[in-house]
């Protein structure tokens, strides 16, 4: 009777655990820019890694090295962008907040940009930065892992760095993001090339850039240009159709 309960037990478990992998799984670190505890699995999308990232000291830490600027650039990623002052911009899975500084000077201050985080802890984190950095145009959003967690049409531009290969169900969960930016909006994913690079997760999670664009697209996104200006990532730039209805 015991045993039969355990199993059960055992079971009822195994899926969340699989799911959103815990703590324990930060001991396995791995490369400069940190994905660490990484785990995958291929059934449902091909290559999604499931990792949590909800600890704030370490995030900091890897996400904010000064190796990074040199390879992520993102004073150029931004300004390619040509975001318009005023504008709504989301940052889905903020991290630390690295892209924030940069971001905020875009939309200036009259616009907003959304940090969505799934990790509370690090929500919290953005909060206090924002306010340490008197970045008052940020908004820190506490996100779901299946949506994005916005009002419909509440957003200009989405932005989605080193992001993509940790989202499960991409088809629904690009569908739903879809609504959350208004028609002709625009969504940038940027996530690691195939390849031997320097940083970056492992081989089996380096999505092609035309699978990016298969994905993105199945869930109603209309491709509008890949930028050739990283070194380890792709730059994938999408739009909202404007005729899409809801
Ligand atoms: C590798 S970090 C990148 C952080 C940040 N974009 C950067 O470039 O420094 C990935 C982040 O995505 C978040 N994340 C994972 N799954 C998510 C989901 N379904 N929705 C939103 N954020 C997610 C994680 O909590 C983590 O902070």
């Amino acid at each position: 009777m015991r045993a039969t309960f355990s199993l059960l037990a055992l079971l009822l478990a195994a899926p969340a655990a699989a799911q959103h992998p815990g703590p324990d799984d930060h001991k396995h670190e791995h490369k400069a820019h940190g994905e660490h505890g990484a785990k995958g699995h291929k059934h449902g999308d091909h290559a999604t890694m499931h990792r949590r990232f909800d600890d704030v000291e370490w995030a900091k830490k890897h996400f904010e090295g000064p190796e990074r600027a040199k390879w992520q650039k993102p004073r150029e990623l931004v300004a390619a962008l040509k975001i318009a002052p005023g504008a709504t911009v989301a940052d889905l899975g903020a991290g630390s907040g690295y892209f924030l500084p940069h971001l905020a000077e875009a939309v200036g201050p009259e616009g907003t940009v959304l940090a969505l985080e799934v990790e509370p802890s690090l929500v919290a984190w953005l909060r206090e930065r924002a306010e340490k950095e008197q970045l008052t145009q940020v908004v820190p959003v506490l996100s779901s892992f299946d949506r994005p967690r916005l009002p419909a049409e509440a957003v200009d531009l989405a932005i989605m760095v080193d992001v993509y290969h940790h989202i499960d169900g991409r088809k629904a969960w690009f569908a739903k993001a879809l609504k959350t930016v208004r028609p002709g909006g625009r969504l940038v994913v940027v996530d690691f090339k195939p390849g031997d690079l320097p940083v970056g997760p492992p081989k089996g999670h380096k999505i092609p850039a035309e699978q990016i664009k298969a994905e993105v697209g199945s869930a109603g996104w209309a491709f509008v240009e890949q930028l050739d200006l990283l070194p380890h990532q792709n730059v994938v730039i999408f739009r909202r159709p404007p005729a899409q209805a809801d």
